[in-house]
């Protein structure tokens, strides 16, 4: 088959890399990083399947067009990708299918949301209503930090009309996951899950990111949790979608929190993840292109199958990420890092240089996969490989895949 891939970051590269093992790629527009990457239109490249890699074409009805063009695409119509685009609508049918989810409000009036606020526990989340990178999140036990999100997104300073509605939600505890179940509108099969990193900090501080690494399998999460999750949220959700007219084809990202009260579902994204793409494709031992053209037909049949071994993702961001990130400077050692042994390199801000090297030109810049027999092999390869990259102001978090079990986030 000929892919095309649409997007230009880590989980883009990641889907070609994979996808290549026995299809021919093209990635639309990628980037200097990725080969296969032609800068051309999606529309103009003749492929057997699309798959598109981010949230925002999905949101904004890319998948609908092509379709309408009569092309085979591996994503939701805009309808479905709502899901993400708006973190009050996914509440909505979240809360209609039953899943478990935290308990919540929705707000686009300052004086209400405060109020609600003055009632809560003592960890506060607040949320922008729409599409904000991953950074949209703030999680708190000071109170007066949620007010003044509250307030900045509200106002429209922090995210502009993407923050003008909030969702204020009880604050949960324990060790997250990622799920990513493929959907063919009808039935979906989960991938091999991951957990991972959002913080910058080492030790889970700072504020959130889009994802500073992953890693998987995840020790926490045995096969009865995915088997409960794909029962008890994905299927219902897919029926509550289909209730609504809404025909789902293409990843429904689970983030999960394995609370003491019981898996809860924190959000939907409707794409794979970046990074978890990074550590649970590469271990996909079944095809890719075919799994993913099934699920773009509606007719889901052959379920994926996975190494016995681990993967485990660095991601090296620049200087500033995720505020205000510092972009140009020369990227060294990307050679040295490739050639160790079970590592791939996945590329996401780069550009090319004046001298024909790569440059930084995004937050996150690289994610450096290790893989291995266990976590730990994985990880030790992973940061073998960090060690050989370098740039000025170069950040990474040390502690990725430390404590695997069910440790990362919680
Ligand atoms: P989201 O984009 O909704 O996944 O939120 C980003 C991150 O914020 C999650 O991965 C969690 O680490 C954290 N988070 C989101 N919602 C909650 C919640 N209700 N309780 C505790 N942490 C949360
Ligand atoms: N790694 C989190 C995400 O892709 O949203």
């Amino acid at each position: 088959m000929k892919v095309c891939v649409v997007g230009s970051g880590g989980r883009e590269h990641a889907l070609a890399h994979v996808l290549g093992r026995s299809h021919d790629v093209v990635v639309t527009p990628g980037n200097p990083g990725i080969p296969g990457s032609a800068p051309v239109p999606p529309t103009e490249v003749d492929a057997d399947l699309t798959v598109i890699g981010p949230e925002a074409p999905l949101v904004d009805g890319l998948a609908d067009r092509l379709r309408a063009d009569g092309r085979l695409v591996f994503g939701p119509g805009a309808d479905g990708a709502r899901l993400e685009g708006s973190k009050a609508w996914m509440k909505e049918v979240l809360v209609e299918a039953s899943v478990p989810t935290a308990a919540h409000g929705t707000f686009d009036d300052e004086t209400d949301a405060l109020a609600f606020l003055a009632g809560m526990g003592d960890l506060f989340v607040v949320k922008t209503d729409g599409l904000a990178a991953g950074k949209g999140v703030v999680v708190t036990t000071d109170r007066d930090e949620a007010v003044d999100a509250v307030r900045s997104y509200l106002s429209g300073a922090a995210f502009g009309d993407a923050g003008r509605t909030v969702v204020i939600e009880e604050g949960l505890t324990g060790p997250e996951l990622s799920v990513l179940a493929v959907c063919d509108g009808t039935t979906a099969v989960a991938l091999t899950p991951a957990q991972d990193f959002k913080r910058i900090g080492e030790g889970d501080t700072g504020p959130n990111t889009g994802g500073m690494g992953a890693y998987s399998p995840v020790p926490v999460a045995t096969s009865a949790v995915v088997d409960d999750l794909v029962v008890g949220a994905v299927q219902p959700t897919l029926a509550a979608l289909r209730g609504r007219g809404i025909d789902y084809r293409g990843v429904l990202y689970c983030g999960l929190m394995l609370t003491p009260a019981g898996p809860k579902v924190l959000e939907y994204n409707v794409r794979f993840g970046d990074p978890e793409t990074q550590v649970v494709l590469p271990r996909l031992t079944s095809d890719l292109g075919h799994l993913l053209a099934a699920a773009a037909s509606g007719r889901l049949e052959e379920l994926p199958t996975f190494d016995d071994g681990a993967a485990v993702t660095v991601v090296c961001a620049t200087e500033g990420y995720p505020t205000g990130p510092r972009t140009g400077d020369p990227i060294d050692g990307l050679e040295a890092a490739s050639a160790i042994d079970g590592v791939t390199v996945f590329s996401s801000g780069v550009a090319e240089g004046v001298d024909g090297g790569l440059v930084t030109a995004g937050g996150r810049v690289l994610s450096l996969t290790g893989r291995g027999r266990t976590i730990t092999e994985a990880r030790e390869r992973a940061y073998d490989a960090v060690a050989k990259l370098a740039w000025s102001g170069m950040q990474f978090r040390r502690d990725i895949a430390a404590n695997p079990t069910g440790a990362g986030n919680d």
